[in-house]
């Protein structure tokens, strides 16, 4: 087992088939399961980021798309990149419902198929917990990005002890795989996943500890509704500035 694996770490075609499954119904969960609030956490991202009309974006671990078309709407151009072949038709019929342009790849974000410094930003909301060793990712976010380039990362990371963990372990454990079963979505067994990739995943400050090693430096980790979500940031360093 490699030192960056998550003892609880799915094998990636593991990853990839449940995420094909509940493809189709991601989006309506999430608004459901998350009561809106999934959408605020990327509007927290997309406005630290700061990114600029003609910026190059790549959004990894894309899904169906809802950060990437943010980006988009803003006259970034965005590349969205996801290993689950489900998930891109859906991006692409909301980029096309939203009129707007986005180039989609089937990439796996351990071996990126981009050219060194090829982005101004790179994102990955909810992504990077799933991702079979994160710190290959991390180190291919850092190739990808050119000099002063942005790292932004939204995930849940296991809580510290308090009254919204005691709350969001009985939410995550027992009513969120309910339901799930209730609306059919992959038998229950992928949300049923969620709450041990968060248990099993690497603290918020660990995880700014692998930015560090991977070569970001600016990092910054804001809390998110009381520490459920984190948003991570990081800069490229600059050899030059
Ligand atoms: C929870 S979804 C998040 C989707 C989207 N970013 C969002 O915020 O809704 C996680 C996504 O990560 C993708 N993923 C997991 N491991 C990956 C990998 N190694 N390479 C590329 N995509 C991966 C999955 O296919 C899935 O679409």
């Amino acid at each position: 087992m490699g030192d960056n694996l998550p003892v609880s770490a799915p094998v990636a075609s593991e990853v990839q088939a449940m995420f094909g499954e509940i493809a189709p119904r991601y989006d309506l969960l999430n608004r459901l399961l998350s009561f809106g609030i999934d959408q605020r956490w990327r509007a927290v991202a997309m406005r630290e980021m700061d990114s600029q009309p003609e910026q190059q974006i790549l959004d990894l671990c894309c899904g169906t798309g809802d950060l990437s078309l943010g980006f988009a709407d803003r006259g970034c151009t965005v590349t969205g990149a996801d290993f689950t072949g489900q998930m891109l038709p859906l991006a692409k019929a909301k980029a096309k419902r939203a009129q707007l342009n986005l180039r989609l790849v089937q990439a796996d974000a351990e071996v990126l198929p981009f050219g060194d410094n090829s982005f101004d930003t790179v994102t990955i909301s909810f992504g990077i917990r799933n991702v079979h060793q994160p710190k290959h990712a991390l180190r291919e976010c850092f190739r990808v990005l050119r000099p002063g380039g942005k790292l932004g990362v939204l995930e849940f990371f296991p809580m510290k002890p308090s009254i919204w963990r005691t709350l969001f372990r009985f939410y995550f454990h027992h009513v969120l795989p309910a339901w799930a079963r209730i609306f059919r979505v992959g038998r229950g067994g992928a949300y049923r996943y969620l709450p041990k990739s968060v248990e099993g995943f690497v603290s918020a400050e660990g995880f700014m500890n692998w930015l560090h090693e991977a070569g970001f430096e600016q990092t910054r980790s804001i809390p998110l509704t009381g520490g459920v979500a984190h948003f991570q940031f990081g800069v490229k360093k600059n050899p030059h500035g």
